[in-house]
């Protein structure tokens, strides 16, 4: 008969996902024995306010306020609190105690991930985080473990469900932003402040998790090139469906290879793109996300599923309790982070793709030819341009344009953009986006 042991597991945190790993901690408490070879034992949990109302009812005697007192002694350590500071000093004090540590808080990791990593390291111990990277989708553990020996160039996808179900709504309901926005707070998925989500920041720190994985280097939040949905209004939703295109936030790291005087380099960036209504990710509603993968050995692989929610984020909380479980009861260090380098992350100036740009332009002999001209001298060219004529109230004669372009040096096509909205005949530059996926 095997003995079984008790781990003592402490939880920092008990909203949206700590509540609901709480929850299955308590529920599966026979199965994760049996999957782990010992007793979980959830010690207490660590919150602002015990008796702040929670999602599901746990038993008031395991909240404390006192969380370093909580993690002293503790064999795996939970943090679900979010934000920097004090997750970043628990995190650490958790690891010099000899704790290994699950955590999904992607802020703090795509700051401090480094100085947390060395200290696990140093001390032998574990950080898992799963959850802090499209919630529910096995994502981190791909690229680091079943990836490791292969080569990947390029990783592309939705890695944040707030927008996504955002931009899903007023793509078919016509929604307005703020209204939906409060869904995604009510279901779950936004962060504490909204703010990162809308803005792109959650995704930014996702994507410089993700690339810092995936090419074995060191990719600091700040080279991320970052731009949220905030700017997105119905009348740009409208004209994407208008041209085919759902417009989706999405993250990209990729390789970029040497070229003239340039050195390889990677590129890593997050902005609302326009993906065709053909392209597979187009289908991802709601807060899922959806993450391709594209290694030299392995080819293109998928990833789908919920990329937020706290019941979905659990999932993964608890994927890598059990891992950390078995490390624990098996002895040995601590699975590390591979070596990493520091490969140059390149401007945003470096990458290609397509555009589609929106103008207001005089409904004049000459336009079109103007506007086409002020691209090409860039070496930007026209694939396509569609033109819609208004009248204003004073009977005034207006155009609409909405120019395709074909694939350009993003340098080439914003100092083209630059001189359009400096020429006479251009009266606004309405939008310019990105076309990604082909
Ligand atoms: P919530 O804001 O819902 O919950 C945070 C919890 O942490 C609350 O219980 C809060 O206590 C507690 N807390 C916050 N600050 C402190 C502090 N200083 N001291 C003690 N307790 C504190 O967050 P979520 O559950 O949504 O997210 C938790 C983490 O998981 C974040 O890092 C987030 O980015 C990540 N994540 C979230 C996903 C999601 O879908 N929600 C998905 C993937 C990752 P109190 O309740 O008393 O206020
Ligand atoms: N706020 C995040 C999102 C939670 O909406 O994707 C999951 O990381």
């Amino acid at each position: 008969m095997i003995d079984h042991r008790t781990l003592r597991v402490a939880l920092l945190g008990a909203g949206s996902v700590g509540s609901q790993v709480a929850r299955l901690l308590i529920e599966r408490a026979d199965e994760l024995e049996e999957r782990t070879g010992a007793r979980l034992e959830l010690a207490g949990i660590a919150v602002r306010d015990v008796d702040a109302p929670r999602d599901v009812a746990l038993p008031r005697e395991l909240f404390t306020t006192e969380a370093h007192e909580l993690i002293v002694g503790s064999d795996i350590v939970i943090e679900l609190m979010g934000g920097i500071e004090p997750a970043r000093t628990l995190i650490l004090d958790a690891l010099r105690s000899g704790a290994d540590v699950v955590t999904g808080n992607k802020a703090l990791l795509a700051t401090h991930g480094a100085e947390i990593f060395d200290v696990a390291d140093q001390v032998g111990a574990s950080v898992s985080y799963e959850a802090a990277v499209a919630a529910a989708i096995p994502i981190i553990r791909p690229l680091k473990d079943s990836l490791a020996g292969d080569r990947v160039d390029r990783i592309f996808g939705i890695v944040n469900g707030t927008t996504n179900y955002i931009l899903d709504r007023m793509d078919k309901e016509g929604a307005a932003f703020d209204a939906v926005l409060t869904d995604a707070q009510r279901l779950g998925y936004a962060e504490a402040d909204p703010t990162a989500d809308v803005e792109g920041h959650d995704a930014a720190q996702k994507a410089a998790i993700l690339a810092s994985l995936a090419f074995h280097t060191n990719v600091p939040l700040e080279a991320v090139h970052c731009e949220g949905i905030t700017g997105v209004d119905a009348d740009m939703i409208e004209n994407a469906r208008g041209a085919g295109f759902v417009i989706k936030l999405l993250a990209t790291c990729e390789r970029l290879p040497a070229e003239g005087d340039e050195p390889e380099a990677i590129s890593v960036r997050v902005y609302p793109a326009l993906v065709s209504r053909e392209h597979p990710l187009a289908s991802v509603h709601g807060g899922n996300n959806a993450v391709y993968v594209e290694a030299e050995a392995a080819g293109p692989l998928m990833f789908y599923g919920a990329g937020a929610g706290g019941v979905q984020t659990a999932s993964a909380i608890l994927g890598d309790v059990v891992s950390a479980a078995r490390r624990h009861i098996a002895g040995g260090v601590g699975v590390g982070e591979s070596a990493r380098g520091d490969q140059p992350v390149a401007p945003i100036g470096r990458i290609t793709t397509r555009y589609q740009i929106t103008l207001e332009v005089t409904d004049e002999h000459g336009v079109l030819q103007t506007v086409a001209g002020l691209l090409a001298e860039g070496g930007v060219s026209v694939a396509t341009i569609e033109q819609t004529l208004s009248h204003d109230a004073d009977g005034a004669s207006r155009a609409r344009l909405v120019i395709g372009t074909h694939r350009a040096r993003e340098q080439a096509l914003s100092d083209a953009v630059a001189r359009l909205d400096a020429s006479d005949v251009v009266e606004r530059v309405v939008s310019v986006l990105r076309v990604e996926g082909d």
